[in-house]
């Protein structure tokens, strides 16, 4: 951004602030928070290619119980500064296709927590490329993505069971 001031112009660095978050391994006291951040009608909307019921408590509970047991998958839980549970970040996938994906309770959306809590797990993961999917209209998510190194790479279609249709599809690249 141009700053302009009479006999002066300069350049306005952008500040970015991000929310203080760490991750931690998912404890069994966690998933009733997620199961509540994951039925956010707004955040379901908005994610779109989600579970067929979200609000189908034990099919929830099966699939955690599933990758919180597979090696293949790495899923930690995001952590406020108050030890508050803000949300959840992963890695799975079969070793050609690796993806990230995220979830953020609605209250701390805005603040930076998706972006730091993906930063943070690309830190510590040194696999590439990574990829990750996200309807073409959710663009909190690809903005998050783009933040952190990803660029999109094509564009599908696929049937997003929150919308109950077709809907485009962005698929984006970490390479590096
Ligand atoms: C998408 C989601 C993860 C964003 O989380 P968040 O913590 O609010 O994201 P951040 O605060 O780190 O925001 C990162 C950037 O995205 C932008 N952004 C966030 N939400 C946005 C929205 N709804 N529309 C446009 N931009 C948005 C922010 O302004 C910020 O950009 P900036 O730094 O240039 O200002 C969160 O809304 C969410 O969990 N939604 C429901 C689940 C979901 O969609 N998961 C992803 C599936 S692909």
């Amino acid at each position: 951004m141009l700053i302009e001031r009479p006999g002066a112009i300069f350049q306005a660095h952008y500040l970015e602030v991000l929310m203080d978050v760490t991750l931690r391994e998912v404890q069994d006291g966690d998933l009733g928070i997620f199961f509540a951040q994951m039925n956010d009608p707004e955040g379901v909307r908005m994610a779109a290619f989600t579970a067929d019921d979200p609000s189908d408590r034990a099919s929830f509970d099966a699939h955690w119980a599933r990758v919180r047991h597979d090696p293949g998958v790495i899923m930690r839980t995001a952590v406020g500064e108050n030890g508050e549970v803000v949300g959840h970040v992963a890695v799975f996938g079969p070793p050609e296709e690796r993806e990230t994906t995220y979830w953020i309770g609605r209250e701390y959306w805005g603040c930076g927590a998706a972006t730091a809590a993906l930063r943070e797990l690309l830190g510590v993961l040194p696999e590439r490329p990574l990829y990750a999917r996200a309807a073409a209209d959710n663009a909190g998510s690809i903005r998050v993505l783009e933040k952190c190194g990803f660029v999109v790479t094509r564009n599908e279609r696929g049937f997003a069971n929150a919308r109950g249709e077709e809907i485009d599809e962005v698929v984006l690249a970490l390479s590096d």
